[in-house]
């Protein structure tokens, strides 16, 4: 066995082969088997996109309705499982609620053949289907109000800002909100996924893959950076507040909200097509005073902060599109969930794959031959 020296956050450590993404954090490169993200932004839907993480190739047109129509015909939830998110206290965050509802899911579904093609199908389709359905269920149910049935008739992004909501969205709207799914839909070995695969490698069901990789998500070095971002925009205020901001910010050596990446030491591919998606929407909407305060961090950042290599990751942009499409700021992070179960998914699939238990060593820097002291001698 080849023993490595222990490398905090395991940076630079393989913990997978994979083919379903692949990043270039040099040249800001991000590929989804193969296809340019940008490409896969212009051309591509949400769930064409998902049958390609998941499935490994494109779709032909006839494979692609049927995975469309699989997925529009399990969007509803089970009773019992709205019943329960009732009980969820409304002030609970809606990632907490998104995670303890995923694995709700496993107590209806808990045949576990994993050796099995239709049950493997049936896992992605229902996950992919009732996901956003219990993030909208959630949202209305905190507020007092019955969850908005899924409609049949509406696209998938469609059908989740219609759920949010209770109105037809816009068909911009929709669609952009589409693009920012297949924005976030994967994203290699980082915590969440890799959670997803240490999960998967157990041989449990893929509820509880999906579950502890919400769970995952919803930290603010992870997902829940973008919920984080508005509130910086917010107390900002100003673009003249902007410079002292940060300076305060270096000073104290905190983590600006939004930039930095493990991987991209230049601009995320995925914040430019973002920032390009913001400026769509508030030419049709109206501008909005923070993406002015977000343009000038993104400049006095690079001043400061381009020599180590930070600069703007996914969340930086993404709070603005979602606040633009009337999202409260606490649900950015569950759509963020929706969009990368997809990811989770084609994982569990590769590690099932070629499976080999996740049994990582240590580095033991305890005591030894301590001797036990009586509890009234300590
Ligand atoms: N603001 C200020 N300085 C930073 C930032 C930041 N956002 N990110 C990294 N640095 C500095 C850091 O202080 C360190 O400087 P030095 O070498 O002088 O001590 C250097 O850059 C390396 O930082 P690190 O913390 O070792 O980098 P990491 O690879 O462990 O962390 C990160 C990556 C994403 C957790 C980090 O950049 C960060 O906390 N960013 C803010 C939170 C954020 O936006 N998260 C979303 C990540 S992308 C989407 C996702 O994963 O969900």
């Amino acid at each position: 066995m080849m023993v490595c020296e222990y490398q905090p956050g395991l940076e630079g450590i393989a913990a997978a082969q994979s083919s379903i993404s692949n990043v270039d954090g040099q040249k800001g490169i991000l590929e989804y088997r193969g296809i340019r993200i940008e490409e896969l932004a212009e051309k591509s839907t949400f769930l064409e996109t998902a049958y390609l993480l998941i499935w490994g190739q494109l779709p032909t047109s006839e494979e692609l309705k049927e995975f469309e129509h699989e997925v529009r015909h399990h969007r509803r939830i089970k009773y019992r499982i709205r019943d329960m998110m009732k009980c969820f206290p409304e002030s609970g965050h809606p990632m907490d609620a998104l995670q303890a509802s995923a694995a709700a899911l496993g107590l209806f579904y808990s045949r576990r053949d994993l050796h099995n093609p239709i049950y493997i199908r049936d896992a992605v389709v229902r996950l992919l289907a009732t996901i956003p359905t219990m993030v909208a269920a959630f949202q209305l149910m905190r507020k007092g109000n019955d969850p908005v049935r899924p409609r049949d008739d509406l696209d998938y992004s469609a059908n989740f800002l219609y759920m949010l909501s209770e109105k037809e969205p816009d068909p911009l709207a929709a669609r952009i909100f589409d693009v920012c799914l297949i924005l976030h839909a994967e994203h290699t070995m980082n915590a969440s996924t890799f959670s997803a695969r240490v999960t998967a490698s157990t041989l449990t069901d893929p509820y509880a893959v999906v579950a502890s990789a919400v769970g995952t998500l919803g930290g603010p070095l992870h997902g829940g950076a973008n919920e984080e971002v508005i509130q910086m925009l917010e107390e900002i205020g100003s673009i003249a507040n902007v410079r002292p901001y940060l300076e305060d910010c270096l000073q104290r050596k905190a983590k600006i909200m939004g930039f930095g990446h493990r991987v991209y030491k230049v601009k995320d591919p995925r914040a430019t097509i973002l920032q390009d998606l913001a400026q769509q929407l508030f030419a049709k909407f109206g501008s909005d005073k923070y993406y002015d305060i977000a343009v000038e961090m993104e400049r006095v950042v690079e001043e400061k902060l381009g020599h180590k290599g930070i600069y703007p990751n996914v969340d930086f942009y993404s709070g603005l599109v979602y606040a633009k499409l009337g999202i409260p700021t606490d649900l950015f992070t569950p759509i963020f969930a929706i969009a990368r179960v997809t990811g989770w998914l084609a994982h569990w699939k590769e590690q099932l794959a070629e499976n080999r238990i996740f049994r990582p060593t240590q580095v033991y820097n305890g005591l030894h031959e301590i001797a036990y002291t009586a509890i009234e001698e300590r």
